[in-house]
């Protein structure tokens, strides 16, 4: 199994798990509809959901979380958090927001018109749901090899240039609010983007007169990427190779529930005072006063906190190298996994591994079904079922959520994988019983197909 990864951390406080038995497991699965959002968390054994707001604090953010300053107006803890923000991004205007797709709405909301269109090298669900609710389209711009599962590269989250740049010509500048990168690209298997790139979509956003926004939900992850596969980036501070991606931007959209560590929170950073004051006057509307934005002073204190731990590079060593033993495990095993593995989650090829089941028949979810079946074990799928006609494949993702699972844990969710992979002709496919619209993912409802 090899030495593993180097862990930075041990644990102080422990949270029970239990397994249901199979009879259990098949009696939840059809309550929910097949559809795993919908099962209560006590009946999941190992939980790779999603790594949004799932991480374990640090003693120093729990500490954090005592000195919370509940104050409605002017909080210490909001200074502390601004100043944070300020430091990593060098954006002097920052509102926190309960959590990432918050800060979406109040950001599309503020510079959205309909027709608009806004070019992201991959949207994530949200944001592309919040770029709909404002009439404006959603485009994605990523390179072709984001979608070739084994093509070894280092950096397949990269923006098409050449796509962008024809897509500005096509629509115009005016209908164009903003240009988007998100780091790391979660749709595109959680692939990393490279410095060299964002300042070449900088240089095209600059020579428009565009602002440039990066959805930064995991933007420490990427940096860590860049650390390792970047030309010149060896051994810097991974706080300095974030100060300078932020560099590149006017402004970012944050969930904190990532690279934040926190269990909850996000945040708008930008450098424009017009666009500050509209995102401001819309917050105080729809999440709270401009120093708390949907939060308590206490989430706030721990995220100051979370924020710097997230940039260590013991942190990121363990973090980044425990994905990667996930995914190194289960392609020597012969599961089909996108490669190389991302930063937060490997991403499982469902359509190669339930090779006999036509996309009408959701293989993704299928999967995800059969492995909550098979091991208890929770993933989600990212194609068809949640994308539906943008689907460009047909991933199931095992997002690890941060500082949580041990080397145990994962081996468990190889072996119910490698069990899957032996009897995988004997997996049926999942027909949409009910459910429409871009979320539709989040409350679906599935059957067998027979
Ligand atoms: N942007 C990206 C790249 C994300 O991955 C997410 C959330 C959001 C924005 C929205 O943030 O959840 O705080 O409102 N991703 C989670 C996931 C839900 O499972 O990947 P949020």
């Amino acid at each position: 199994m090899g030495a593993g990864w180097p862990r930075a951390y041990k644990s102080k406080v422990v949270e029970p798990i239990r397994l249901p038995d199979r009879g259990e497991r098949e009696a939840c699965l059809a309550q929910a509809g097949h559809n795993v959002f919908r099962l209560a968390s006590g009946d999941i054994y190992v939980d790779l959901l999603t790594d949004s707001g799932t991480g374990a604090m640090s003693q120093a953010q729990w500490a954090a979380l005592m000195e919370g300053d509940e104050a409605y107006a002017g909080s210490r803890s909001f200074a502390l958090f601004r100043d944070t923000v300020r430091s990593i991004t060098g954006m002097p205007y920052v509102l926190p927001t309960h959590q990432g797709r918050a800060a979406e709405h109040v950001y599309f909301s503020s510079v959205v018109s309909r027709g608009d269109v806004v070019p992201n090298n991959t949207h994530f669900d949200t944001t592309r749901a919040n770029i709909l609710a404002q009439g404006g389209r959603p485009a994605d711009v990523p390179l072709p090899h984001a979608f070739d599962p084994q093509a070894d590269l280092p950096f397949k989250g990269d923006t098409d240039v050449d796509a962008l740049e024809e897509m500005i010509r096509e629509v115009g500048v005016d209908r164009i609010p903003a240009l988007f990168i998100t780091v790391t690209n979660n749709t595109a298997a959680g692939q990393p983007v490279s410095m060299s790139n964002v300042r070449a979509v900088a240089r095209v956003a600059r020579a428009h007169k565009l602002p440039l926004m990066l959805d930064a939900a995991r933007y420490a992850e990427n940096c860590f990427f860049v650390r390792e596969r970047e030309e010149g980036y060896q051994g810097r501070e991974v706080v300095d190779i974030a100060r300078e991606l932020f560099s590149l931007a006017d402004g970012c959209l944050m969930s904190a529930k990532k690279d934040g560590l926190g269990n909850i929170g996000g945040f708008i950073a930008l450098r424009d005072p017009e666009v500050y004051a509209r995102c401001r006057e819309r917050l105080i509307l729809v999440e709270g006063f401009s120093t708390y934005g949907g939060l308590a002073g206490r989430d706030l204190a721990a995220l100051a906190v979370g924020l710097r731990e997230a940039l260590e590079l013991s942190y990121l060593r363990d973090r980044v190298g425990q994905v990667r033993w996930l995914g190194e495990r289960l392609r020597e095993a012969g599961v089909p996994v996108y490669w190389p593995p991302g930063g937060h989650a490997v991403y499982v090829d469902a359509a190669a591994l339930l090779s006999h089941l036509p996309r009408e028949e959701f293989p993704g979810q299928a999967l995800v079904c059969a492995l909550y079946l098979e091991g208890g074990v929770r993933a989600v799928e990212v194609g068809s079922a949640m994308l539906g006609e943008a689907a460009r494949m047909e991933l199931v993702r095992l997002a690890v959520p941060r500082r949580v699972y041990s080397r145990e844990h994962l081996e468990w969710v190889v072996d119910a994988l490698v069990r899957l992979r032996d009897k995988a002709s004997s997996v049926s496919g999942v027909r949409l019983v009910e459910g429409e619209g871009p979320l539709r993912h989040f409350t679906a409802r599935f059957a067998p197909v027979d």
